[in-house]
């Protein structure tokens, strides 16, 4: 089944042997292959280094595609890999077209893509749409006069007085969100670092060659993109001042914002209305990077028809910071009643890493399965991060000079910055874990002698091993892709349940949060299964096959997943 009808566009694509996306089959639900994909975040830099330089780079990650086809990942989103001064580590782009000689060549992304295409893991990359570089040529055409024709394709303003910015906004990396410029003697804004200046999308120019630079990508054969930092893509056209909430200052010593004026303007979801329909074109996937403090701004980038971000990632889900029954089961029910499709992340390059964000020092192994065991069994898709799989943690770094993170720099020691959560992937026990023969840019995690890829492999009862089956049943279980949710015990403070249900088949989910051996009663009435006996599929501790649903014990923050007889 097709899901669009034959316009130039897809013709154009059916007939160009290399370009993706391939016809798009829905399932019995209607549903495309995105809403049952796991998605796989990858850090290029710190992934694998295919030339022993201390960098991950795209041949090291075309190099471990069949890892991910066996961990069981379907689609994988690369972190900026294109020419970059790497102020914010790739997040500062200074051509869209290209690839950063650190990480490979053009030639390397085809050929990446070509072989993802064959071992069925399709590649999405990161679409920096609010702000570029200052080294980028645009940039540098912009800021050369105020009569250049591209002047306009950034944010400029007089300033109030002599070196007074034109208004209060801060940037969220420290100081003021405004730098001066000599040549022209006005101040361009910029949301991030100052050398990240903030395009500016109230001019149509912007959005047609920004929306060019997706359609030359997708053309070589990306499946999608996911879009960076798009709440902050407009500001107030006015730049009034932002209101100051009380006396307290933020980890970089500047006054805390109400940022009402430089975040979340409606005309954003006009951008990502026709965005969304480039992409349509070439049968792709938008990933939203859309913070949101209230259900209803997550439900705004759906868009009002399911017609902006195909999935927004939730990340209030992902800011409930603790092991508590409730506030999962809260956020799980706002998402399920948004009306869109959910989308999970508990971490990635910006989020310290799950294993220690829930471990208590003691149980993180079982607590790592047992977070995996939440989000990847719950209806939506879920994006993962690279190294979560093998229990990676946060290798924070101990001195000042060791930060690479600007914004670690900036806010040292309140703020550490985000290397941490970045270092080298794990994949054996030898030198630099596997990474590169050379000292990497970050170091390796001191624990990698025991977590990496090929001593778990070996270890069946490893964190790795966990991940693989349960991402394996997955993709196998039909209640498991297309059942509903349906949540159960409601009242257990302890323990988190629920089962997902379809067709007369019901898959039990039981989340043991607490670090007390408990015993639970599944009140199964309430989702339409009368059966009290079910069959164990997967546990983090060692269940028996046949378990009764009047009393299933659990160990300590374990996890059991079964389906009703
Ligand atoms: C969002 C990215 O995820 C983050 O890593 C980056 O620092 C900011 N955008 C600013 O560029
Ligand atoms: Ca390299």
């Amino acid at each position: 089944m097709y899901r669009y009808t034959l316009g130039s566009a897809l013709l154009f694509v059916l007939l160009s042997s290399s370009a993706w996306p391939q016809k798009e089959t829905l399932d019995a639900e209607g549903h495309p292959w995105w809403k049952h994909a796991v998605f796989y975040e990858i850090y290029p830099r710190s992934f694998a280094d295919s030339n022993n330089d201390g960098i991950g780079d795209l041949p090291g990650i075309n190099s471990k595609l069949d890892y991910l086809h066996w961990l069981g990942a379907d689609a994988i989103w690369i972190a900026p890999m294109f020419p970059s001064p790497q102020v914010d580590w790739g997040y500062d782009v200074s051509d869209f077209y290209n690839v950063n000689p650190d990480y490979g060549t053009l030639k390397d992304m085809d050929e990446l893509l070509a072989q993802g295409k064959k071992k069925d893991i399709r590649v999405l990359l990161d679409f920096v749409m609010t702000y570029t570089s200052d080294q980028n040529k645009w940039f540098q055409e912009a800021k050369s006069s105020k009569t250049n024709p591209k002047r306009d394709w950034f944010i400029w303003h007089d300033g109030k007085g002599a070196g007074q910015p034109p208004n209060n906004w801060t940037s969220n990396f420290g100081g003021s969100a405004w730098k001066y410029s000599p040549e022209t003697s006005q101040w361009y804004y910029h949301y991030f670092y100052p050398p990240q200046p903030n395009l500016n999308w109230r001019n149509p120019e912007v959005e047609k060659n920004m929306f060019d630079v997706t359609r030359w990508w997708y053309k070589r054969g990306v499946a999608g993109f996911r879009l960076d930092a798009v709440d902050v893509m407009y500001v107030d056209s006015q730049l009034k001042d932002n209101p100051v909430v009380g006396i307290e200052k933020n980890a970089f010593g500047d006054p805390v914002e109400n940022e009402i004026n430089d975040k979340n303007q409606p005309e954003l979801h006009g951008v990502l209305q026709r965005l969304r329909k480039v992409a349509d074109e070439y049968n792709a996937v938008l990933i939203g990077e859309t913070w949101t403090s209230d259900i209803d701004q997550l439900k705004a980038y759906y868009g009002a028809h399911n017609d902006e971000v195909n999935m927004p990632m939730n990340f209030m889900f992902a800011n409930v910071n603790k092991l508590s029954p409730p506030d999962f089961r809260k956020q799980i029910q706002w998402v399920e009643g948004s009306g869109g499709w959910p989308v999970y992340v508990l971490s990635n390059h910006d989020i310290r890493r799950v294993y220690d964000r829930y471990g208590d020092g003691q149980h993180n192994d079982q607590i790592a399965k047992l977070m995996a065991s939440l989000y990847l069994t719950l209806r939506g898709t879920a994006v993962m991060y690279y190294g979560e799989e093998i229990g990676m943690e946060n290798n924070d770094p101990k001195r000042p000079e060791d930060v690479k993170d600007s914004m670690g720099k900036a806010g040292w020691p309140t703020q550490k910055g985000r290397d941490g959560e970045r270092t080298p992937m794990q994949w054996t026990a030898g030198t630099n874990a596997g990474f590169s023969s050379v000292t990497p840019w970050l170091p390796v995690d001191e624990r990698y002698k025991t977590y990496n890829v090929e001593s778990e492999k070996k270890d069946p009862n490893s964190i790795l091993n966990y991940y693989q089956r349960l991402l394996s049943l997955r993709h196998t279980n039909p209640a498991l892709l297309d059942g509903n949710y349906t949540a159960l015990n409601e009242s257990d403070p302890n323990v988190l349940s629920y089962s997902r249900s379809y067709k007369g088949k019901s898959i039990l989910v039981v989340l043991n949060m607490s670090g007390a051996a408990q015993k639970v009663s599944l009140n199964l009435a309430e989702s339409g299964v009368f059966s009290k006996k079910a069959k164990t599929l997967l546990s983090s501790f060692a269940a028996p096959d046949q378990v009764d649903t009047s009393v299933i014990s659990l160990e300590p923050f374990g996890a059991w997943v079964g389906e009703t007889e």
